[in-house]
């Protein structure tokens, strides 16, 4: 199973590697997944070994179910939102686009961006912007959020991205980093329940899988990463089978700098 399919990167990759296997091709966007449809029937890999399902990859056993599978032999899980959502100009992900302060993977759920930067608590805010974005200045953005809304509610992604960039001192605006990176990072995460969604799918998804079977989660924060490392060392049904994390290369980097901050852990499931 890709659970995270995005743009069919990963699961093109598989299908080419290996000709004998079906895949599972989950997303949470439902639009993601059209354009994982597209590209896997343009480059002859759909047909009948792929099942498309848009979904949660928590949900795994519950789709399993409905679809009549008994397990799966691997488990790919490539954590956050792909370069197509970042740059979709609609989604609120970017502060780079004016969008409305949206940020949901699955247009279904309730609660928005906007709804967090408008309606938590000032502490709240400042919290899950320390946890989530590792922002220094949380205290101070969080702050500012909270003066402004009172005059205007913010909606839109530039509205917000201007005030956090005003609230950090101007010393601290990095050259590489847009002093908002971290706190949209965070509404992001909060948004999406990312840290609840992996917390779940560590539990619940060994039990899918066949005896040997892999799971792989690749991360991007280092939150997700002390959790995929702590539920590979100690889950029942699970052997650890990365000591350490495995990091992309210097020229991968330098090809795709978004991969500079991954981190891939591999376990098996323990055959008994
Ligand atoms: C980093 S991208 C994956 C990119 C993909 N590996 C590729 O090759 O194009 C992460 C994807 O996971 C999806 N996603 C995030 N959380 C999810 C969840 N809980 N359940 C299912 N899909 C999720 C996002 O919608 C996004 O498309």
């Amino acid at each position: 199973m890709d659970g995270t399919t995005g743009m069919a990167g990963h699961s093109a990759a598989m299908l080419k590697a290996c000709p004998d296997i079906r895949l599972l091709c989950l997303d949470w966007d439902a639009e993601s997944l059209d354009k994982a449809r597209d590209r896997l029937g343009q480059e002859g890999l759909a047909g009948t070994r792929v099942l498309f399902v848009q979904g949660n990859f928590c949900d795994l056993p519950e789709i399993l179910e409905g679809e009549g599978i008994d397990m799966v032999d691997g488990i790919l899980l490539d954590l956050g939102i792909s370069s197509y959502q970042l740059d979709s100009s609609d989604r609120g992900f970017s502060f780079l686009r004016d969008a409305p302060l949206d940020m949901r993977m699955d247009r279904f759920s309730s609660v928005t961006a906007a709804d967090m930067v408008n309606g938590l608590p000032e502490e709240n805010l400042a919290n899950l912007i320390y946890e989530y974005g590792e922002e220094r200045w949380s205290r101070r953005i969080a702050r500012a959020i909270a003066a402004r809304r009172r005059e205007l509610p913010f909606q839109t992604t530039l509205d917000l991205a201007h005030v956090i960039a005003q609230a950090v001192p101007r010393r601290f605006h990095g050259r590489h980093l847009h002093p908002a990176t971290r706190t949209f990072q965070a509404l992001r995460i909060a948004v999406n329940m990312e840290m609840d969604n992996l917390r779940n799918a560590l539990n619940r998804l060994p039990a899918c899988l066949s005896p040997k079977g892999r799971f792989c989660v690749i991360s991007f924060h280092s939150l997700e990463d002390r959790m995929v490392k702590d539920t590979f060392r100690s889950h029942a049904l699970l052997q650890n089978l990365t000591k350490k994390p495995i990091t992309p290369s210097d020229v991968e980097i330098s090809a795709n700098p978004r991969s500079r901050s991954a981190k891939l852990r591999v376990a098996m499931r323990i055959d008994h």
